[in-house]
């Protein structure tokens, strides 16, 4: 019996080991909703590449944009259930499992990208990139997009000119709010389905930054983007936290500091990748951007701004006074 047992021993340590030479590297299939010609397409390119050049046979990444693996519907369960490995939602989709991220879309709250990453880099911030990890999410870093402009099939000028439109917003309760205080209607709807909606007429609104707007074709079925910049979207990039703690320690160093070098990346490009596409909209003529004047823009600062107070017991009020304190 004991000879049975050692043999069965043996055999179990050779298979497992035959079985560890076999799995070859560790694969992170990293999943987004957007083009590769965006920020997050080409962070996420760009995280492949390092990753190729510096982990070569220990770490293979499988990008899958504009929502070929997952979609806004099922994304976030499928990376809890580790059938994906990384996403980068962007900062509104995380409703279901933390409150806090909402100060995010708060209107108005930053006024540009540079008061976002100043949030974003203090200690406020950088807690909430742990604020889900009691449901398996780690934050590992936020990216940049772009500030969001209005855009409709009416020119809007002023708050009122969005009475009665139905808007397409992400799945926020603020952003519900948020168009509610305008007397418009709002729907929640996957990423994907956005151009279709608009072009349909389901929807007569939106708001977007100008790099979805132009790599989603938006303009073509907007006819007016109104620059009101009264939003921003950005994202986090998240793992899986069980996954992710469970990488061998160096090799997670190594992933972490390449994600630092992306992250660095993204966020200075972001910005004038979204000026770059605002000019290949302007150019297209497909639609008349607008720019609003001071007063304009403060009428549609007023007209949002009771959306502050509904959510701050949700969001906490140390989280909104700290995002209040970047902006300059
Ligand atoms: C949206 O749904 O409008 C955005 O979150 C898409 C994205 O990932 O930029």
């Amino acid at each position: 019996f004991k000879k049975i047992a050692v043999a069965a021993a043996c055999a179990l340590t050779l298979s497992s080991y035959a079985a560890l030479a076999q799995e070859g590297p560790l694969v992170i299939k990293l999943a987004h909703v957007v083009t590769d010609d965006t920020p997050k397409g080409q962070g996420a390119l760009m995280f492949q590449r390092l990753v190729d050049q510096r982990l070569e046979g220990k770490v293979k990444v499988e990008v899958y944009p504009n929502s070929s693996l997952y979609g806004d519907a099922n994304e976030l369960e499928a990376l809890r259930n580790n059938d994906v490995q990384m996403l980068a939602p962007s900062l509104a989709k995380f409703d279901k499992y933390t409150k806090q991220l909402q100060v995010f879309d708060l209107p108005f709250m930053f006024d540009d990208l540079e008061a976002v990453n100043r949030f974003q880099k203090r200690a406020k911030g950088r807690q909430l990139l742990r604020s889900m990890e009691d449901q398996n999410i780690v934050g590992l870093a936020y990216w940049h997009n772009g500030m969001k402009q209005m855009s409709a099939t009416k020119a809007l000028r002023l708050p009122a000119d969005a009475t009665g439109l139905s808007f397409r917003i992400q799945n926020s309760n603020v952003l519900d709010a948020q168009f509610a205080q305008l007397g418009a209607k709002s729907v929640k709807m996957p990423f994907a389905e956005v151009y279709k909606g608009l072009q349909s007429g389901q929807v007569q609104g939106a708001e977007n930054p100008w790099s979805n707007l132009y790599s989603q074709r938006l303009h073509e079925v907007q006819p007016f983007i109104t620059e009101t910049n009264h939003g921003v979207l950005d994202y986090m990039l998240i793992s899986n936290a069980r996954f992710w703690y469970g990488i061998p320690h160096q090799i997670r160093t190594e992933l972490e500091a390449i994600i630092d070098e992306v992250t660095f990346a993204v966020n200075r490009q972001a910005e004038e990748a979204n000026l770059a596409d605002r000019r290949r909209i302007e150019a297209s003529g497909k639609s008349q951007v607008i720019t609003l004047t001071a007063e304009q823009r403060d009428a549609w600062r007023e007209a949002m701004r009771p959306v502050w107070q509904q959510f701050e017991a949700e969001i906490g009020s140390d989280v909104i006074k700290a995002a209040q304190t970047v902006n300059r």
